[in-house]
């Protein structure tokens, strides 16, 4: 017997604060909580759900460092524009929170500190990498080096983005540290776990035994890290980033970002009304969790174990967790900037964003793995919501202004044919229903959108064009069916396209019906006057795809040329100190440059080695004007055999380093320093 429950808490991952949002997070997470959150509110539960930005963590920081800024810009940056595309795309959480809150500082110490005062925690001493010239521990991601696996000499210490392997730094091949670039030593440091091991015998009995119903994917990932034994999970971490780790001692320590981001849904509760307990305290609610499979660990095993050591609230009844959206056959990556950005959609294609939740809803990576191609997006829309959806509704309108001047005709007589029809649609409801609560929401996608392919199919064959010239009183029931029908379409469309089922409401001039309604013929009364008629979706032509596929055709070249720039000279073979020795590389100032008349490359330069005044040709016009030269300190290499170039004598070289794009750089002392001094 499925339990009973009085009200729902629904909560969706709190996307990082470290970038936009896009289609992979929206099809995996935010339009699937979004769908179920809007059918139960239709449904007329009480249901809240709540979202907010993970703003902690070590890629926010790594973010400001890059940046030159502070990691409260980078998040307050982020946290505005993902809030506001969230809004723009129709999500609709009854709060969006965030993790730099008063609220959850407050709610997320008070959780460690119950744990810690009751003994939950095991505390350890362990070896960290620590980089000695910025004084700082190091996080995994801080560490850089070259992957075991592949030969990536940018892996992380805790990933490969190039394989895709997870490590460990121990196991990176020449590690050094991201911050300073220096070679980092291990040193002590102190902790707190949560020793999940504990709560095996419990996990066990709660999924395993308890939620055979959850998704494959989910139960399976659950199962195989259940039997491959749990260990102790460290809950801080050496950073100056996050919520301090509320205990005497603990200083440069604060919470890490996997213990803190999901209290965020429960300071979230709060932050939205005072009875939140009511949601998070009683066996009555049925809390969801809406997530990626890349956080199925986090809201299944540790999560719940922290909950259930703290004691007092209620754990999650599903966890309903996609996979992940490819781009165009690619993994979609944010480094990369593979991907389809929300906020930049929402510019590129204003009131289409019906159009997006339809497509990714429908193409949802529900059990595996699957694909956005722009085609694709294309094609759904021309030939799914223009050709069925759109053109129905037109249809069942514009007649009615047509023949009866807008108003609605009455249903007279049924045939066989109408009643069939009628039950069709009737029949929609139980499908639909099931497939939402089971979190099938391509399948019930399909159902909602069944409706209007009944009303299109019915149109088509009663035909009610040609049956005007006969039988107008046909055509009135026809007419009736067909705008009861679309009011039903906007029933049941609404979860999936708010946008769409608003305006259909609008042309239907009627105001928005429970979910009860769905399957009722009299939804419009007879003789009702219905709004004016406008297209509920437009035909996308190739064009605009064409444009949306040069612009990853763009990204995709300059991620490789960015690629071969990393491309590094291999070292040159061994010198000895003698054969260094052997160059004169002095300080001197560029006193006066001018071209050399009739070269494209070539500069005059006129330099004080300290030793003498001489002049020496260079190969850098391309780089350089004579002006920017003038007075700037270099290093040259004195003594180069003297060598003519287009009539001059050249006595000596310019020290340049040659950058990845080929373009050439001074080499300048780093103060400014008397002319003539040795280099070496
Ligand atoms: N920020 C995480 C991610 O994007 C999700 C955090 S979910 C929470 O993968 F539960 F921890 F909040
Ligand atoms: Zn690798």
């Amino acid at each position: 017997m499925a339990k009973e429950f009085k009200r729902y808490l629904v909560t969706s991952a709190l996307p990082y604060a470290n970038g936009p949002v896009h289609i992979g997070h929206l099809a995996g997470v935010y339009i699937p909580s979004d769908i179920y959150t809007r059918y139960l509110r239709l449904k007329g539960c009480d249901v809240i759900s709540v979202c907010g930005s993970d703003e902690h963590g070590v890629p926010i920081t790594i973010k400001a460092r890059k940046e030159g800024v502070s990691p409260q810009q980078i998040v307050d940056r982020y946290h505005e524009l993902i809030k506001k595309s969230f809004e723009g795309l129709g999500m609709s959480f009854d709060i969006y929170s965030r993790t730099s809150s008063k609220t959850h500082a407050e709610t997320a110490s008070a959780f460690f500190r119950k744990l810690y005062d009751e003994g939950k925690f095991i505390e350890k001493t362990s070896m960290q990498y620590y980089d000695e010239e910025a004084q700082t521990f190091l996080a995994d991601r801080y560490i850089v080096g070259t992957c075991p696996k592949c030969g990536n000499d940018r892996a992380y210490g805790d990933q490969c983005e190039k394989c895709g392997s997870t490590l460990s730094p121990d196991e990176l091949i020449d590690p050094h540290s991201a911050v300073s670039g220096s070679v980092p030593v291990k040193r002590e440091t102190k902790h707190w776990y949560l020793p999940l091991d504990q709560y095996e015998g419990f996990l066990r009995e709660w999924i395993l035994e308890g939620h055979k119903e959850w998704k494959s994917n989910v139960y399976g990932q659950c199962k195989s890290w259940l039997d491959g034994g749990l260990q102790p999970r460290a809950v801080s971490r050496d950073l100056d980033w996050g919520i301090p780790v509320p205990v005497e001692g603990a200083e440069g320590k604060v919470l890490y970002v996997w213990f803190d981001a999901p209290i965020g849904y429960i300071s979230a509760t709060k932050d939205l009304t005072p009875d939140w307990e009511k949601y998070w305290k009683s066996e009555e609610t049925k809390m969801v969790h809406f997530i990626g499979k890349d956080n199925i660990v986090f809201h299944c095993i540790v999560f719940p174990s922290m909950l259930k050591a703290h004691g007092g609230y209620i754990l999650p009844e599903n966890v309903p967790a996609n996979e992940f959206l490819n781009l165009e056959g690619d993994k979609i990556s944010t480094s990369r900037n593979w991907a389809v950005w929300l906020h930049e959609y929402l510019e590129e294609f204003p009131g289409k964003e019906d159009v997006l939740r339809y497509v990714l809803c429908a193409n949802a990576p529900e059990t595996k793995d699957n694909d956005f191609t722009w085609k694709d997006f294309q094609a759904r829309n021309n030939n799914e919501l223009v050709a069925v959806l759109g053109n129905f509704v037109n249809r069942a309108l514009v007649l009615t202004k047509k023949y009866f001047d807008g108003r609605v005709p009455a249903c007279g007589e049924l045939t066989d044919y109408d009643r069939e029809t009628i039950a069709e649609v009737a029949a929609v409801k139980a499908s639909l229903e099931a497939n939402i609560e089971h979190y099938r929401f391509r399948e019930a996608l399909k159902d909602a959108m069944n409706i209007s392919r009944i009303g299109n199919k019915y149109l088509a064959d009663t035909e009610p064009w040609k049956v005007v010239k006969t039988d107008l009183e046909r055509v009135k029931t026809i007419l009736n069916i067909a705008l009861q029908i679309t009011a039903n379409t906007a029933i049941a469309i609404e979860p999936f396209m708010p946008f769409s089922a608003a305006k259909i409401l609008k042309m239907l001039a009627v105001d928005k019906f429970g979910w009860e309604r769905l399957g009722a013929m009299d939804l419009i009364p007879t003789g009702h006057e219905i709004g004016e008629p406008v297209l509920l979706f437009e035909k996308i032509e190739d064009d605009v795809i064409q444009r949306q596929l040069d612009k990853l055709a763009a990204t995709k070249a300059a991620n490789q040329a960015a690629e071969a720039a990393q491309h590094v000279e291999p070292q040159k073979d061994t010198i000895q100190f003698e054969d260094f020795q052997k160059m004169d590389i002095r300080v001197s100032t560029i006193l006066a440059a001018e071209k050399v008349a009739k070269t494209k490359k070539l500069l005059k330069l006129t330099v004080d080695t300290g030793i003498d005044k001489r002049e020496i040709v260079s190969g850098i016009a391309e780089y350089f004007t004579p002006e920017e030269l003038v007075g700037k300190q270099v290093l040259v290499l004195v003594n180069l055999a003297p060598r003519e170039l287009k009539g001059i004598l050249s006595k000596g070289m310019i020290l340049m380093a040659e950058d990845a794009s080929g373009k050439l750089r001074l080499l300048q002392p780093g103060d400014a320093t008397n002319n003539g001094a040795v280099v070496g």
